[in-house]
């Protein structure tokens, strides 16, 4: 696939920040509602799909497959499901942009499917570890090559799946749904143990689509040989997106924003725990279940931070924020000490040595650690930073450029529309200063 052409950003000091964001759909929602309604009986509807880069890859690839999927309105998905043994081989490759969702989970589900398939990515997920879904798969029965432990991968169909039990060496929703998805093509049971719980929306959402599931945190298990039935999903805003603005507001004097609706399943929230630890004030109003989901409307204000020592137990259940929480410990009094997150060095970037070198160019004193990172709080000045083709780490350095002394300029920032879309424009209309520059 091309790579898109570099976007770079300024980001200075804005305005407080005010007002009500509806930030977009959640991706790990998005992703699965579009695999299940796909090889479903019958016609599901998505709401609140997430229009990002990521989502409509797995979309692009399922059309290839031979599903149709309509698009009525932004947002919405119409996706008419093929059954379980409808997909149809694709002679293209399959290309799943910057998505490491989307391929780890199609691989799963292609491999008990009865023709080849080709997987691909952009240069970020080209890099990313494949070994995790394709070692597990591969005692299931699935025949998949890859270059070294990376993709591309080739998927070989016609294989016997069989179920297993797994033990998760390291706690990852991803793997945890490849496999599960692997396990409705597979002669017996498919049983996953996770070292910590991770997002269970996989589980959630085959429930939801009729397929008898046994799980609890940390566990679950299926048979295979069942039906999906068609079924419509509501997606929640995604909290990954929120955490943006929940820290920007925690760190601008006089911020106060309200971001409706936002997905707080349990698995996702240790962001929210990390900056009350902080002293940060973010407030749930109207707690309520939307679609199975625990969701809520989030309300935060400026507040002063202080550093923390992370409690390791949150760290599977913020994976995706740690970013935006080294900024919000990078201006906090005193120092935070995050441990246990070795796996922020295999994400779209290895975001622990981006932060701390992004960090460092803006003046920050931060010592890398090789599973985390101990971050001395103070001021942010201005300057250069490298965004590493990562969505979340420019997100992240666009929020220090709200309270760095001098503007922040972040390099190549195209990929910020796999996750979110139209964050520019959000985050100027509640009070950022941010402009594209070429
Ligand atoms: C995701 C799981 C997490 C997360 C990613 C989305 C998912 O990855 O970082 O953004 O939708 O299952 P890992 O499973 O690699 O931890």
């Amino acid at each position: 696939m091309s790579d898109r052409s570099s976007l770079d950003w300024s980001s200075q000091l804005g305005q407080p920040l005010h007002g009500e964001l509806r930030v977009p759909g959640d991706k790990s929602v998005s992703h699965r509602a579009l695999m299940l309604s796909a090889i479903a009986e019958g016609t599901s509807r998505i709401h609140g799909f997430l229009e990002g880069e990521d989502t409509r890859a797995t979309a692009a690839v399922l059309s290839k497959l031979g599903v149709r999927i309509e698009t009525p309105s932004s947002g919405e998905r119409v996706v008419h499901g093929v059954g379980l043994h409808g997909l149809r081989g694709s002679s293209e490759p399959l290309d799943c942009g910057n998505a490491g969702t989307g391929m780890r989970l199609l691989t799963g589900l292609l491999a008990g499917q009865a023709f080849d398939s080709e997987l691909v990515g952009d240069a970020s997920l080209s890099k990313r570890p494949m070994r995790r879904v394709t070692d597990p798969l591969t005692q299931m029965g699935a025949r998949i090559d890859s270059r070294d432990g990376l993709p591309p991968l080739i998927v070989h169909g016609g294989q016997a799946m069989r179920g297993i039990r797994y033990e998760l060496p390291v706690a990852s929703a991803q793997v945890k749904s490849a496999l599960l998805l692997a396990g409705l093509y597979s002669e017996g049971v498919t049983e996953i143990i996770e070292p910590h719980p991770t997002r269970d929306y996989t589980e959630r959402m085959l429930a939801a689509f009729d397929w008898p599931i046994d799980f609890s945190p940390g566990h679950a298990s299926l048979e295979g040989g069942h039906t999906l039935h068609a079924t419509d999903v509501e997606v929640p805003a995604d909290f990954s997106s929120a955490a943006f603005f929940l820290v920007a507001a925690s760190i601008v004097p006089g911020s106060h924003l309200r971001l409706p609706a936002v997905g707080l399943n349990p698995r996702r929230t240790g962001l929210l725990h990390a900056l009350r630890l902080m002293g940060a004030n973010i407030v749930i109003e109207s707690p309520r279940e939307s679609g199975g989901e625990p969701v809520g409307d989030l309300v935060v204000r400026y507040a002063p931070l202080h550093g923390i020592e992370l409690p390791e137990s949150l760290v599977p259940d913020m994976i995706d924020e740690f970013p935006v929480l080294f900024i919000a410990a990078a201006v906090a009094t005193g120092t935070t000490t995050i441990r246990g997150a070795a796996e922020l060095r295999v994400k779209e970037s290895d975001r622990i040595a981006t932060m701390a070198t992004g960090l460092r160019a803006l003046g920050a004193s931060i010592e890398e650690t090789p599973d985390g990172a101990i971050i001395h709080g103070g001021k942010l000045g201005g300057g250069s930073v490298q965004s590493h083709l990562d969505h979340r780490i420019a997100m992240s350095f666009a929020v220090a450029g709200l309270v760095a002394e001098a503007p922040v300029r972040i390099n190549d920032c195209s990929h910020v529309a796999t996750s979110f879309p139209g964050f520019l424009e959000l985050a100027n209309g509640c009070g950022f200063a941010l402009r594209a520059v070429d």
